[in-house]
């Protein structure tokens, strides 16, 4: 796909924030540091429309990306970072379900992991989660560039296995940096649009 245009539409805490014009929408969702903001960016060709980090916890509110008129990516805030209060999770969760369970809109699923590690238990049950609202799912694993070019086919084995991905799930190698898998990801990316 050409992105030609892309913007911010709005950042979100709840329901009533949520963009009227019913446009469907593509979720990201994953650990908090993973590639979420990243992955978005790389996609669309812009440096840091969705704000990047290196510390954790960047994104905090529902962030909706109009892409050319005609979609949106939903930046989500990641989980599974230490240093977040039990009101904070609270919140997390009740603004997640909200989106993913009530979202007539939302198409699919990107959910990210690293390459380089063995998905952790709350990748696993975010997977759990969005299969359960029967929501296609296309797992990205990402930061291949930091895995040498022998080891990656076993990491990927590694994470369909740990996920314990479906036949019909779609788990595809990315790196935001070098740009890898992106041309495969939006061919998928499309078929739900
Ligand atoms: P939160 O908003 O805190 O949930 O994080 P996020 O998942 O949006 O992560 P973000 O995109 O902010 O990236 C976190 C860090 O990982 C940044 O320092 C990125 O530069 C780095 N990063 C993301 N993707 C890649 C990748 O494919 N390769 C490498 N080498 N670094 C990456
Ligand atoms: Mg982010």
């Amino acid at each position: 796909m050409k992105v030609t245009e892309a913007e911010i539409v709005i950042s979100a805490v709840s329901k009533k924030q949520y963009p009227g014009d019913m446009l469907p929408e593509i979720a990201l969702a994953g650990r908090s540091n993973v590639g979420k903001s990243s992955f978005i960016n790389k996609m669309i060709n812009r440096k840091n429309l969705a704000r990047t980090s290196s510390k954790p916890g960047k994104t905090q509110t529902l962030n909706f990306y109009k892409i050319n008129q005609s979609f949106y990516f939903v930046d989500v805030p990641g989980y599974g970072y230490a240093k977040v209060s039990k009101k904070e999770r609270e919140k997390w969760g009740k603004m997640m379900e909200e989106y993913f369970m009530e979202r007539e809109n939302l198409k699919a699923a990107v959910l990210i992991v690293d390459i380089r590690h063995q998905p952790t238990e709350d990748d696993i049950m975010m997977y759990d989660f969005l299969k359960h609202f029967e929501l296609p799912v296309i797992v990205v694993a990402t930061k291949l560039d930091k895995v040498s070019k022998t080891k990656r086919a076993a990491h990927l084995q590694t994470v369909i296995k740990t996920l314990q991905a479906d036949v019909e799930d779609i788990v595809l190698p990315f790196s935001a940096e070098t740009a890898e898998g992106k041309e495969e990801a939006w061919k998928v990316l499309q078929s739900f649009l």
